[in-house]
């Protein structure tokens, strides 16, 4: 069966990489990757292929960037002629980005089946364009791959068939599991490289339009992060999103120390051995509460309740006050620590092609 693994983000690569090479140990699926090119920057994109040793995709659609309309309709109109030409059997689409969205409503639409892995996340907050693109791929998906409890009874409260849901656990830990394997060895030079010490530094990701694209909004998180930084070393890589915002409004970080966007290796490297992490990512969340890492999330609600529940994480939002008292707390060691995630255990991708032998090869679906 030929498989269109749909990809467009850097958050896509690293739940396409197990599954990608999950399917290819299977003679029954002859899968395929398509970038769409929503990210293009080497360190956004293609220095995640190296370090996830994928291989180069087979389709480079080039979108680039565009209003959400733009870049949405830029996908639908590429592939649509891609897979008129190239009949996919199945369509694979990850995550909740614009790139998920242009693809799932192009694939239903030509009557291929859909199938969506990390369905049923649900952070409630249609401001997000995120929560859009959730809602409406898994609206139209053939299978829905989930990652945790809270998700399944999303689905089910949305109307959807229970018998297109699987529980499969979360295809980011898969990655996760590999590189941590992979960096054992590497972990002290990679800190040695930033100059930075275990457990004496935090580790910063923003790159929400709610945190980052008004400037009154961001001002107030600056303040926060420069104070926080008088009196621990904290370590920004930017996302060119906010990197370009900052540019435009003059803004520099005094104490706080911005570094270029990380390949994943290196990001790991740095979120394990932090303190704690400030972040606006979904991804960051549940690695966090992987690794053990308090996790302080700067918005005001997450689709990743269960990290919450079992794990590292707290919303703080744009709450000085809060941010601090935890800080405090985490540093005189009395902040919550993880309980483990069922089924995230890196062995997601494992289950997923197992549910596909089935519904798939056996033709019920
Ligand atoms: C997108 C996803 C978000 C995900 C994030 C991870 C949507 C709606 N949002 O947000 O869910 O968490 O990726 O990074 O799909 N840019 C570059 N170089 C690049 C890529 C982007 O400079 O390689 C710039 C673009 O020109 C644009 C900005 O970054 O100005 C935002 O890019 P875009 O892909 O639209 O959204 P993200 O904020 O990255």
């Amino acid at each position: 069966m030929k498989f269109f693994l749909v990809v467009g983000t850097r958050p896509n690569f690293m739940k396409l990489a197990p599954l990608w090479r999950e399917l290819r140990e299977h003679g029954e699926f002859e899968p395929y990757v398509i970038h769409t090119g929503q990210h293009y920057d080497y360190e956004m994109s293609q220095v995640f292929f190296e370090d996830l040793e994928l291989p180069e995709p087979d389709f480079y659609l080039g979108v680039g960037s565009g209003t959400h309309a733009k870049q949405t309709a830029d996908v639908m109109v590429r592939l649509e002629g891609l897979f008129l030409n190239e009949k996919p059997d199945a369509v694979i689409v990850f995550g909740d980005v614009n790139s998920t969205l242009a693809a799932a409503i192009v694939t239903s639409k030509l009557l291929i089946p859909l199938y969506h892995v990390e369905a049923g996340v649900r952070s409630f907050d249609r401001t997000m364009p995120e929560e859009i693109n959730r809602v409406v791929t898994d609206a139209l998906s053939n299978i829905l791959f989930v990652p945790d409890d809270f998700a399944v009874e999303n689905l089910k409260r949305e109307g959807i068939d229970e018998s297109k849901i699987f529980l499969v656990g979360n295809i980011m830990m898969d990655s996760l599991v590999t590189i941590l394997d992979k960096i054992k060895s590497r972990e002290e030079s990679i800190l040695k490289k930033y100059k930075l010490t275990p457990k004496e530094y935090g580790l910063v990701t923003l790159h929400r339009p709610s945190n980052v694209d008004s400037r009154d909004t961001f001002l107030k998180i600056y303040d926060i992060l420069e104070t926080i930084a008088k009196d621990i070393e904290l370590v920004f890589p930017i996302h060119p999103r906010t990197g370009k915002n900052m540019k435009n409004w003059g803004m520099e970080f005094k104490q706080a120390r911005v570094v270029d966007p990380l390949k994943y290796s290196e990001f790991i490297a740095l979120q394990k051995n932090s303190l704690f992490v400030i972040t606006d990512s979904g991804g960051v969340q549940t690695e966090s509460s992987f690794l053990n890492v308090p996790c302080l999330t700067a918005r005001p609600n997450t689709e990743w309740h269960i990290t919450i529940e079992n794990g590292t994480n707290t919303l703080v939002n744009h709450d000085k006050e809060l941010i601090l008292t935890l800080i405090s707390e985490i540093k005189h060691g009395n902040y919550k620590t993880s309980d483990s995630i069922p089924l995230w255990d890196g062995k997601t991708a494992e289950r997923i092609v197992e549910i596909l032998l089935r519904q798939t090869v056996n033709g019920r679906r």
